[in-house]
């Protein structure tokens, strides 16, 4: 298992975890979304994608973060691994923001067992943040 920079040959299987209907559910509008600018890792296990983690530069400076695992394979430690991969490779003092929609208990756990802080809603999501080590 390892976390790499997505290239362009992952972007099937990337597609292929935002489409899942599970996933749609759980994700924001904004996680379908790329910019141009965005940096992506992965996270791979025998030779399958099985998530990414997404960072589009965000107005106020630092990131945003999307993130989905595929969901057949949500509770294995995947998303820890991927998550913490990732924020390993930006500078020490990164501000990261995410958003999660409302009902979904399970990403606010895990978020916020990792470091995030629920810093308020909008008017369609949850917002938490953190700053990297
Ligand atoms: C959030 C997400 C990335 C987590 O990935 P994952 O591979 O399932 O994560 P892990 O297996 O590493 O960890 C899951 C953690 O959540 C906890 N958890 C899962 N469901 C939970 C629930 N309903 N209530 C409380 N905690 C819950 C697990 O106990 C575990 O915590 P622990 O490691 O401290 O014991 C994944 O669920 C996902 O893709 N969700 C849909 C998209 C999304 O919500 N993205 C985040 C915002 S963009």
């Amino acid at each position: 298992m390892r976390v790499r920079p997505a290239q362009a040959r992952d972007s099937e299987a990337i597609r292929d975890i935002l489409d899942h209907p599970i996933s749609r559910a759980f994700s924001p509008e904004s996680a379908h979304q790329a910019t141009e600018s965005a940096i992506c890792y992965v996270i791979e296990s025998e030779d399958r994608v099985l998530g990414f983690c997404r960072f589009d530069p965000h107005e106020d400076g630092g990131y945003e973060l999307s993130m989905l695992v595929h969901p057949e394979h949500h509770n294995k430690g995947f998303g820890s691994f991927l998550l913490d991969g990732s924020l390993k490779e930006l500078s020490s003092g990164t501000r990261i923001r995410v958003e999660v929609v409302p009902n979904n208990g399970a990403a606010l756990a895990f978020l916020m067992g990792r470091g995030f802080t629920h810093i308020g809603r909008t008017e369609h999501a949850d917002v938490l943040e953190m700053v990297t080590p």
